[in-house]
């Protein structure tokens, strides 16, 4: 089944929106779109090209230019298991838009009213044929006439739990004090940015998935589509 359907998923932070979007992606055989993904990866342009300063002061007019002259080539590519391949001039660059340099300097980015318009324009450009995409102002901006849009949340420590633990299996350390604080103050830059902040659409599905697996935010989505479109996930 490959329903024509725009699912538009936003949240706060580490609230489980890409695991949620991918398995969406790959049991209804729909494009899943990461609208972070997008922004990870002007940023590593912009680093790339020496427009982020040690300090991290950004040079604006020139990430502009190129921006609006069309010198940074996105694509992406769906992967079977649902999840989304992220391209950069051609290159192959999934793995690099999630290393530390990137995530440090990615919130500033996000907040250019330049590169907001030039994201929601790929994201539209990618999505309109049906997907589902998660981000922060996809309900709201970017297709604010979803055919469903979910807004998800949890409690702040849980999210931080989550991040220790994902973290600790890859080997890393993590100090559950550093994450959260990590955690609120991304909620609070992502809420108060003046260009599309993060908010919940007044038609959005509150989905708080603090004591929810992941299997459990499947059977709620399941009822919504059967409900809603008269078809399930399976
Ligand atoms: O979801 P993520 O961590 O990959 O997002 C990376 C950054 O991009 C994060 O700072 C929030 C921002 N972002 C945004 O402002 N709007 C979106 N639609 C998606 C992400």
């Amino acid at each position: 089944m490959n329903p024509r359907l725009v699912i538009a998923i936003d949240g706060h932070s580490s609230t489980g929106k890409g695991t949620f979007a991918v398995e969406i992606a790959r049991r209804l055989g729909i494009l899943y779109l990461d609208s972070g993904a997008l922004y990870r990866t002007v940023t590593l342009y912009a680093l790339q090209h020496g427009q982020i300063e040690w300090n991290g002061t950004i040079q604006e007019r020139q990430l502009q230019e190129d921006l609006l002259l069309g010198r940074v080539e996105i694509a992406v590519r769906p992967k079977s298991d649902g999840s989304m391949l992220v391209f950069l001039d051609g290159h192959d660059v999934s793995a690099r838009i999630r290393e530390l340099e990137v995530a440090r300097n990615v919130s500033a980015i996000a907040t250019l009213p330049f590169v907001r318009n030039f994201v929601d324009g790929q994201l539209h450009r990618l999505g309109k044929e049906g997907c589902v995409m998660d981000g922060r102002d996809i309900g709201t901006a970017v297709f604010p006439d979803a055919d469903l849009k979910i807004f998800m949340t949890a409690d702040a420590s849980i999210r931080a739990a989550r991040r220790v633990k994902q973290m600790e299996e890859a080997g890393k350390h993590a100090d559950f004090e550093e994450i959260l604080k990590n955690v609120q103050e991304r909620d609070y830059i992502d809420s108060h940015r003046a260009m599309n902040p993060l908010r919940q659409a007044e038609d959005a599905l509150v989905l708080d998935n603090s004591h929810m697996t992941v299997e459990d935010q499947m059977v709620w989505l399941d009822g919504i589509l059967r409900e809603r479109f008269g078809f399930g996930l399976s």
